[in-house]
Order: C-alpha cells, then structure tokens, then sequence
C-alpha cells in the first residue's frame, strides 16, 4: 500500500518508513509531483494538518497524512500557537521568533508551555488524528545549538536542557512530534 507523507523532509519520511510495517511505502510530496504550497489557512494546529491531508486526497488521490505544530505559552493566551513558524514575520525567522518570544515574557512569572504536534492521516475515506503534547518552560536565554524552531528556549518539565542541549533520539522520546508518531504507527501496525 502507498501512502503519502506530506513532507519533503527526507529525514522524517525514513524516520517513519523505518518504524511502520514494510507492506506501507511512503511517499513524499515530491515523489508525487506535488510541488506547489499546500495551503494551510486553517486558524488551528489541528485544522491545518486535516486541511493538508484532506488537499492531498482530493487533488492526487493517495491516501495520505500531515503533520502540523506550534508552540502554546500560557502567558500570552497559547500564542504564537498555529503561527509559529511566522511569529517574528513572514522569512520564519527561528532567532527572530525567539526574540519576539523572549521580549513577550520579559517581567512575567509563567513561563509555562507546550508543543503540539496534531497528525492528520486521511486513509480509506476516513479522517483521524493523533494529537502528541510536551509541556515545558520557556527559559530567560537561549541555549544549546541542536535542533531547530524555538529549541534552545523551551525545557521540557524533569530536564535541566533545553531541547537544543538534549541529543536528538533523546527529545524524539519526549518530544511532542515523537509522541504523535508513535500513535500513527501503533495504528497502522493493527
Ligand atoms: P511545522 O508545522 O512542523 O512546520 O512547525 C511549525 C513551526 O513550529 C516551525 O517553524 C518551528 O518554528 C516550530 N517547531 C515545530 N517543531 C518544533 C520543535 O520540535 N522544536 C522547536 N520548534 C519547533
């Protein structure tokens, strides 16, 4: 069975291909000749990942899944949220969202947070989603060069590193994207 990963990252698509039964192969973006911006108007993380699945069923006909995150902090009311990528403005800038984020919590006392990674995976007409969290805080300064986004400012709860200090099959554990993976391969390996 061929079935879409809505991404381009080869990295992630091995990662994966690796971990499902080897009757599904994978597909990425490219390999079906989808090369033009999937669009992701939806206001949520969750919209966003259903509505990039849903695009890809609809004009190539593969079954297919997407994945979409952001950063949720407590103190500015679960922003930057689906706007993650483009906090700081439109070249997604990660040491500019940092910045933006850094100088938003100046003088505030809850640094709480979370990452949510929401999985969309349309697949014989029927559309799930598997939703991966991991809370943390966001640090004073940044730290750690590992990793990409907003990793060397949040600390996920019982460590000590930020995520750009944990090696990388460390934070895929713990990592939000590392648990809403988990759940898509539990539920295509039954
Ligand atoms: P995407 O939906 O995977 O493209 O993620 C949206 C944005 O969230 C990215 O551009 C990053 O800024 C941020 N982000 C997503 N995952 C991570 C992560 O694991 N660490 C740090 N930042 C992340």
């Amino acid at each position: 069975m061929k079935l879409v990963f809505a991404t381009n990252n080869l990295n992630k698509l091995k990662e994966v291909q690796a971990l499902i039964p080897s009757k599904i192969q994978l597909l990425s973006l490219n390999a079906i000749g989808c090369n033009e911006d999937i669009p992701e108007t939806s206001p949520t993380i969750e919209g966003n990942a259903k509505q990039k699945a849903q695009y890809i069923k609809l004009n190539y006909g593969y079954d297919c899944f997407a994945d979409d995150t952001g950063l949720e902090v407590d103190a500015i009311n679960g922003a930057p949220g689906v706007y993650s990528a483009r906090y700081a403005g439109e070249t997604k800038d990660a040491n500019a969202n940092m910045d933006k984020l850094l100088n938003e919590l100046k003088g505030k006392e809850n640094r709480n947070a979370q990452f949510k990674t929401v999985i969309a995976l349309e697949l014989n007409n029927k559309l799930v989603t598997f939703t991966g969290i991991c809370e943390g805080v966001i640090t004073l300064d940044k730290r750690g060069d590992k990793g990409f986004g907003y990793d060397p400012i949040f600390q996920p709860n019982g460590y000590s590193e930020t995520f750009a200090e944990l090696p990388m099959a460390e934070k895929n554990k713990i990592s939000h994207r590392g648990k809403a993976v988990q759940q898509l391969i539990d539920f295509l390996s039954h």
